[in-house]
């Protein structure tokens, strides 16, 4: 049997790798509430399409901070890729630099940055997670601008890792032969023993929680790479990202991965794109799994997508191949709603497109 939709991935997935990987990659925090909900929500909006208008052309390129994607979309940052397939971030970047978009690479990869933007005719973007020790956080963000990172993405709504219960009763850890790679150098590369979650270990140990905005300055004055904020979730914040400087946003609970109970993220983007969209360009991610998600999403304000858990589905199933499969289908389900709808380039996705 073949995939042919991104949900067929995670069914083919699970099969090759560990439960407790399995648990890690699908979970969100505590009920799962906000995870369900991404997607769901979805399924609320409804598309209003017009006819006879010639799309016999769908053009799908799209751009971001300047940079044409062959899609609308862009790989959202995911730690520890080598829990799903040996190449692990290797195989993503290489199937990203194919298929011509952007993946953001995790702080927390099992692969050293450099290795990565090699194979991805530096097509790509650091994720960036702010360390206690501010001396590591300036050579991170030095690493990738010397690298050929596009753009720092900085995470925001990570202060603590939620509760993910499948994690704490797993003791979620990483395999002997599994590293936070970019931390070996200052040692900081393995999860802490301890009786629950190894990564909420990890986080709570390293990562700094007193994060706030008077510290978007100091990283902006370590490198001249265009800053994203990812974590927003509503509009007062996204206008404080606005002042503070940033080039983009990412309207984000992290997949729901955080606090619970938040917001589905299609539901918040529609305030955020108003107090903002002329000034900043927005992304959008969770529980985008179809090509009428991706049409939703920009008819609300998004200049593009980012897909997470979809990827990393992919990338167990087949390796590269399983990525490519993923962002194939999905550029092909996206060429056939904007058919549908009666669009040909995705500047013409707007909020017509939207029944009200
Ligand atoms: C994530 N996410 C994430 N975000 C980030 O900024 N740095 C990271 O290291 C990670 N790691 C991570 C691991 C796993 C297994 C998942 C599922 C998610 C959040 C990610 O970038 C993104 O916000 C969500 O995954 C988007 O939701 P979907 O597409 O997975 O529903
Ligand atoms: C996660 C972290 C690593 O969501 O961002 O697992």
């Amino acid at each position: 049997m073949q995939p042919l939709n991104l949900n067929d991935f995670e069914v083919f997935a699970r099969d090759k790798i560990s439960e407790s990987a399995y648990d890690y990659f699908r979970g969100g925090a505590d009920d799962e509430i906000t995870l369900l909900e991404n997607s769901s929500a979805y399924k609320n909006i409804f598309l209003k399409y017009r006819v006879l208008r010639d799309v016999s052309n769908v053009d799908t390129s799209a751009s971001f901070l300047g940079i044409k994607l062959s899609m609308p979309v862009l790989i959202a940052p995911t730690a520890f890729h080598k829990l799903a397939h040996p190449e692990g971030e290797i195989a993503v970047s290489k199937a990203a630099s194919s298929e011509g978009i952007i993946m953001i690479l995790s702080t927390l990869s099992n692969s050293d940055m450099e290795d990565v933007v090699n194979e991805n005719d530096k097509m790509v973007m650091f994720q960036l997670y702010v360390y206690k020790d501010r001396e590591i956080t300036r050579e991170l963000i030095q690493r990738a601008e010397s690298a050929g990172m596009k753009a720092i993405v900085l995470t925001v709504d990570t202060p603590y890792i939620g509760k993910r219960e499948k994690d704490i009763r797993n003791r979620f850890t990483l395999p002997e032969h599994l590293s936070v790679k970019n931390l070996l150098p200052v040692s900081k590369d393995k999860f802490p023993v301890v009786d629950n979650s190894g990564l909420a270990g990890y986080v709570s140990s390293h990562l700094d929680p007193s994060l706030s905005w008077k510290d978007i300055d100091w990283i902006k004055s370590v490198s001249k790479l265009p800053l994203v904020i990812k974590g927003i979730g509503c509009s007062e914040d996204a206008l404080l990202s606005v002042e503070n400087g940033a080039d983009g946003i990412v309207v984000s609970n992290h997949g729901g991965r955080q606090l619970d109970t938040c917001r589905a993220t299609i539901d918040v983007l529609p305030e955020i794109a108003e107090s903002v969209s002329d000034k900043i360009e927005i992304l959008i991610d969770g529980g985008i799994r179809k090509g009428t998600d991706v049409i939703k999403a920009l008819a609300l304000g998004a200049k593009a997508v980012l897909i997470g858990r979809p990827v990393i589905w992919g990338l167990a199933y087949d390796g590269e191949k399983g990525v490519k499969d993923v962002l194939n289908i999905l550029r092909n389900e996206i060429t056939l709603a904007m058919a549908l709808c009666g669009v040909d380039k995705v500047k013409n996705i707007n909020n017509e497109l939207i029944a009200k």
